[in-house]
């Protein structure tokens, strides 16, 4: 299966992704985590996006489509592969349809984590990641066992520089002008399927099972 995962900052792109992953063999790529990878090694491509990202807005398309580009000629992505924050503008859904072109294949499903904003704020200023495995939690919604904690590696989990109400504004503004269009391109290609993103994270893994079947 070929997927992307749309939607506003917090509406659980990356919380649904490892559990579809596992379910389906598939390999996660998110430009977000591969990005705070990147600047957390200093290379080239993470000190120019930092400034964006710690400002909430879009690093420019060229790095992004770059980043996928090489990614999706990993071996474990062969066997399909979900998008997760990527494409966010119709520029990045047009040069990923080029891509796809180039390897003979096509998107199979769109999925789109609609959620209204106002219950976006409490989900970002709650959650905390562990860096190296991509896993989050939330210390209302998802807490771990252990505050502070991660469940499996038992390192130190930590806070997103971008997960305080004054980026996740920009961050919001950034989604609707930029990648609410890309919503509509996919809609017209009819690979389109809209997703409850409010409701408790076990009934969005049905949802989104259900949508994938
Ligand atoms: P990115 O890392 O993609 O951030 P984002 O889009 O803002 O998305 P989030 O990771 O915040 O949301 P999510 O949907 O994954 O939420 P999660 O599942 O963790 O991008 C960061 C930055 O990188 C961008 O601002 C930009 O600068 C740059 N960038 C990345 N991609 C780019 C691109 N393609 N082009 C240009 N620039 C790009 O859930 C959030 C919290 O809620 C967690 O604590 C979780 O436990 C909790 N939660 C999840 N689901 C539920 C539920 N159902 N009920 C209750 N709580 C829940
Ligand atoms: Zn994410």
């Amino acid at each position: 299966k070929r997927l992307i995962f749309i939607g506003p900052p917090g509406s659980g792109k990356g919380t649904q992704s490892p559990v579809v992953k596992d379910e389906f063999c598939l390999c996660h790529l998110s430009t977000g985590d591969m990005l705070r990878a990147a600047v957390n090694a200093k290379t080239p491509l993470g000190v120019k996006a930092k400034e964006a990202m710690d400002k909430g807005e879009l690093v420019s398309d060229d790095l992004v489509v770059g980043i996928i580009d090489e990614a999706m000629n990993k071996p474990k992505c062969q066997k399909g592969f979900i998008l997760d924050g990527f494409p966010r503008t119709v520029t990045q859904a047009e040069k990923l349809d080029e891509m796809l072109k180039k390897r003979g294949t096509e998107i199979d499903k769109v999925l789109n984590f609609a959620i209204d904003d106002s219950i976006l704020e409490e989900r970002i200023t709650g959650r905390w990641i562990h860096p190296s495995s991509g896993r989050s939690y939330h210390t209302k919604f998802a807490p771990p066992k252990t505050p502070g904690v991660d469940d499996l590696s038992g390192e130190p989990l930590i806070q997103r520089k971008d997960d305080n109400a004054e980026v996740l504004r920009s961050r919001l503004k950034a989604f609707h002008s930029q990648t609410e269009p890309v919503i509509d391109y996919y809609g017209k290609k009819a690979v389109l399927t809209n997703i409850h993103a409010e409701k408790p994270p076990q009934e969005v893994t049905a949802e989104v099972k259900k949508a994938l079947s």
